[in-house]
């Protein structure tokens, strides 16, 4: 690993000087620097006000837009009394896992008072993605866009008018924080938000918010880029705008064969651009309402509530349509495009309409044969209270989470820096599980009485550089079953198949799709069903993959990959840098 790290510093240089004779300094990358001061704000909604987690006092936080091929440095700066850490979802961190930012994962937290500079570059990538914080549940409000443009023209025709983004989040009144301490505490569920919001704005279905509604405004006959992102903690969610139709052109920053729908399903992490064009004839109001709400796949109590914004058509008539300034009563039924809040069968039937472009300048790289398939449960679990403590889950138990019925937990250290330091570290282990420790019935058995104990621990899976994973991430029934966005840090792969029910290596992989199988970083594992995703593991460090929805997380739904370093420089992980914060 040393020869490792040195000879590549030598050969960038090399690489570097090579670079400036040949293009001389206009073709040298841009860095783009940013300042993030992470800080309390007081901010109200639904007539509540607290202190909120921003950064530099905004929510939701400033929009980060760079350039396809720019560096990157976001120097963030804690200026609270905890521990933070901010992640770039979606961005892979080629060989800067230093940057990624998943709290003792990839890196030690920034204290109290402290800095760390994320370094990174953004090679051939492009499109919408986020940033928010990595640390205890703090991207409840510390989140943003993170918008890459690409070099080349967009690969759809229609002439843009603007691009708006679109970030949907959930509001607590109390602090969010507490609400998972809360539920670690107690065993039991996480206590639901009071609102979902549009750009921090729950709109006019809660009380005291009309005030606080997102309006758009758009001129009748042009069209519009919506950025969409989902942010929210523990919701997956419908959006839909009435009387328009959506045009699905990328998704989680990868372009898509472009479909019309409806609607969009978007869950936790992933993020969706869509065309708009604003071809509707609007009434006096000139305004069409939006909304959001929740997909709903589990028994657990949810937040059923639905945060509203608005198109506001510039007509002539109404040249500058007024703001709402009365309580507005838009029934439902006036967003006939919203699907049911249990309708799997559109959450499933959008889902398969996402197809890679597959073109010639954006091909797509699935991997038609495997070096390893993983198969592994995603599961809750109820868990047997410990002795002298009570619990408040299900019969008097507590609930978790897993991955092959391992509960991942998060050492105090950062595991990144042990594994390039090449510590031995009785913390965590290279074992964990490639199938499911018992064969079951996983989908079909009774949710209460078939539960499991979970275990412990610290198992990351290790590969070899360069090696074509396939993982089948299958639901099982649990507790509940449940609709899992599963994201992987550090890589994008393809979705070669999904289905309800147990997976079947001897039927399904027949069917998958290994021609156009959509990209992401985020797949919504199918409620009672799995997810087959392959991808090449060609990014060398420590890369986290976990459920989206945090409470998940925080019950254990989550392991470690480790990509070893490859044989050439080029495949090394770069040393780390200075000013990395320590434990
Ligand atoms: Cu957006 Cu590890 O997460
Ligand atoms: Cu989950």
């Amino acid at each position: 690993m040393e020869g490792c790290h040195h000879q590549s510093s030598r050969l960038l240089m090399m690489g570097i000087l090579f670079l400036a004779v040949i293009f001389p300094s206009s073709s040298s990358p841009t860095t783009r620097r940013f300042q993030f001061n992470v800080q309390w704000k007081k901010v109200t909604r639904l007539c509540h006000t607290k202190p909120l987690l921003t950064v530099n006092g905004k929510y939701p936080g400033p929009t980060i837009a760079v350039h396809e091929g720019d560096n990157v440095e976001v120097k963030v700066t804690n200026l609270i009394a905890t521990n933070t850490t901010i992640h770039w979802h979606g961005i892979r961190q080629l060989r800067t896992g230093w940057a990624d930012g998943p709290a003792y994962v990839t890196q030690c937290p920034i204290r109290g008072g402290q800095s760390y500079t994320y370094k990174f570059s953004v090679v051939d990538h492009r499109g919408t993605l986020l940033w928010h914080a990595h640390y205890s549940w703090q991207r409840v409000s510390v989140y943003g866009a993170f918008i890459i443009y690409p070099r080349m023209p967009y690969p759809f025709k229609a002439p843009i008018q603007d691009e708006v983004p679109i970030i949907f989040g959930e509001w607590w009144n109390d602090d969010a924080e507490e609400v998972e301490r809360e539920m670690m505490r107690t065993g039991d569920g996480p206590k639901i938000s009071e609102a979902y919001t549009i750009n921090g704005m729950p709109g006019p279905l809660y009380p005291c918010s009309n005030k606080d509604t997102f309006i758009q405004n758009v001129v009748p006959g042009k069209t519009y880029l919506l950025r969409i992102i989902n942010a929210a903690l523990n919701a997956e969610l419908f959006f839909a705008i009435a009387n328009h139709t959506l045009t699905v052109v990328e998704i989680d920053g990868l372009y898509t064969k472009p479909f019309t729908t409806t609607a969009i399903m978007i869950a936790p992490g992933q993020t969706t651009n869509v065309l708009l064009t604003a071809d509707q004839v609007p009434d006096s109001s000139a305004m069409f309402p939006m909304a959001a709400n929740n997909y709903v796949t589990s028994i657990f109590p949810f937040d059923n509530s639905t945060t509203m914004g608005f198109l506001r058509y510039k007509t002539i008539t109404n040249p500058r349509a007024k703001p709402l300034n009365r309580p507005a009563v838009y029934s439902l039924s006036s967003l006939y495009n919203l699907p049911q809040m249990k309708d799997t069968a559109f959450a499933t039937g959008f889902s398969s309409k996402l197809r890679s472009l597959a073109s010639a300048q954006y091909p797509c790289n699935v991997p038609k044969t495997i070096d390893k398939r993983i198969v592994t449960t995603i599961s809750l679990n109820l868990q047997d209270c410990p002795a002298n403590q009570t619990c408040k889950g299900y019969n008097g138990k507590r609930f978790f989470a897993s991955m092959n019925n391992q509960s991942f937990i998060r050492p105090f250290e950062s595991i990144l820096e042990c594994h390039y330091k090449n510590l031995t570290n009785h913390l965590f282990s290279s074992d964990f599980p490639e199938k499911p420790p018992t064969t079951f019935d996983y989908t079909g058995v009774n949710p209460f009485t078939s539960n499991m104990n979970t275990q412990f621990g610290t198992k990351l899976l290790v590969v070899p550089y360069g090696s074509s994973l396939e993982i089948v991430m299958q639901g099982t029934s649990f507790l509940s079953v449940e609709n899992h966005p599963i994201h992987f840090h550090g890589h994008n792969f393809f979705i070669v198949g999904r289905g309800f029910g147990n997976f079947d290596v001897n039927k399904d992989p027949q069917n998958y799709n290994l021609v156009d199988p959509p990209e992401r970083n985020t797949v919504a594992v199918p409620t009672g069903g799995w997810a087959a995703i392959r991808f090449k593991a060609d990014n060398p460090g420590v890369w986290f993959i976990h459920c989206h929805l945090e409470e998940h997380t925080s019950w254990g739904l989550a392991m470690g990959l480790v990509v070893q370093n490859g044989p050439n420089p080029s495949q090394c992980l770069l040393p780390p840098p200075a000013d990395l914060p320590s434990c």
